[in-house]
């Protein structure tokens, strides 16, 4: 029986504060701007990926969470296993024939996320991490995670942030062949053990405008991008990383709140508008404001991507006082199991 070679490797999902929109090359997935995030706990949101290599397979495949996937209608998956496959290939020609010609067998992939797909949550980010880190380890190349980052970059851009824990810089580079567009670790997260994220679902619709189609139009037709892309992102990008080496909450509360904004003011400044906050996303922002303004300080922030689930970042423990104001304010419907409903991290409600 001919061998087959197999790896297992989970990848956390990343929620950005300083948000790419736009590319400026669609192919490489280069971005217009840097973008900063926060990789969230793999317990709560990640995806984790098989990947298997044989002479027998008649082919490449992929499964994603349970349902056979056709890999050729996918450019960006073809193109991120080929990249991953070229790396493997350089390291068998070094190695003049003496390692496993796994470059040259077809791979299967099974990839199963621990949260639904369709929810709008950064599910290609921990996908193609999860893919890129598997195929690595199966590949056994030696690059380094923010090396590596570049391979899960061409799957999807935000992906790329997720190869590493803690906050995370994704340069935007300047090279054409995006050899210096990759994701490196600003601080671990031990660097600022009180940070917290917790995710809102408003809703579990897939969204409307897909990020690829919507950034296109924005970089065509917006007026107000330009501008965010020349002076507004750098100055915030060097903000935002003196925030983070000095713990400071309320500058990058303030600085995570104005880019979510500025992003989603943006898309409505494209033509057609695109509108992915829905009236209950505004009303959380709208609370948020209202704690803030309470407690009389910057203590809590949000941040949307894509589509109308809300990210709130605080400091333990500002955040469990704001899970209360939460649950009071949109309480649960009746027909809801309270864990589906509300998973309670803090072990507030009762049943
Ligand atoms: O990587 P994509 O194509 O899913 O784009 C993600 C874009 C945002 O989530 C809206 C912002 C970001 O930086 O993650």
């Amino acid at each position: 029986m001919a061998p087959v070679y197999e790896a297992t490797v989970s990848a956390p999902v990343n929620i950005a504060v300083i948000k790419y929109w736009g590319k400026r090359d669609p192919t490489l997935i280069l971005p217009t701007n840097s973008s900063l995030s926060v990789t969230l706990s793999q317990d709560h949101l990640s995806t984790r990926t098989t990947v298997r290599a044989s002479p027998d397979f008649g082919g490449d495949r992929l499964w994603l969470n349970g349902a056979e996937e056709d890999v050729g209608a996918s450019r960006r998956l073809a193109n991120a296993i080929a990249t991953a496959r070229g790396l493997r290939a350089a390291l068998e020609d070094q190695a003049g024939g003496g390692a496993v010609p796994l470059s040259q067998w077809p791979v299967h992939v099974c990839s199963e996320n621990n949260f639904p797909t369709a929810a709008g949550l950064a599910s290609s980010a921990s996908g193609y991490a999860a893919l890129v880190s598997a195929l690595a380890a199966l590949y056994e190349l030696p690059q380094s995670a923010s090396e590596l980052s570049r391979v899960a970059r061409v799957g999807s851009g935000s992906a790329c942030r997720s190869m590493l824990g803690g906050f995370v810089a994704w340069h935007a580079g300047v090279a054409a062949d995006g050899s210096d567009s990759l994701a490196e670790q600003v601080a671990a997260r031990q660097h600022w053990p009180e940070m917290q994220a917790l995710v809102l679902v408003v809703s579990d619709q897939k969204k409307a405008v897909s990020s690829t189609a919507g950034m296109q139009t924005t970089v065509e037709t917006s007026a107000l991008f330009a501008e965010r892309v020349r002076t507004v992102v750098p100055a915030r990008m060097a903000a935002m990383q003196r925030a983070i080496a000095e713990r400071d909450f309320a500058a990058f509360a303030e600085i995570t709140m104005k880019d979510s904004n500025q992003f989603h003011a943006v898309c409505l400044d494209t033509y057609p508008p695109i509108s992915y906050m829905n009236d209950t996303s505004r009303a959380i922002a709208g609370l948020v404001h209202a704690f803030n303004a309470a407690v009389g300080r910057v203590a809590a922030a949000y941040t949307y991507d894509a589509g109308p689930n809300a990210v709130i970042y605080a400091l333990e423990p500002d955040m469990r006082a704001l899970v209360e104001l939460l649950a009071y304010c949109f309480p649960r419907p009746a027909d809801t199991a309270p864990e589906a409903f509300y998973p309670d991290p803090f072990g507030l409600f009762e049943s």
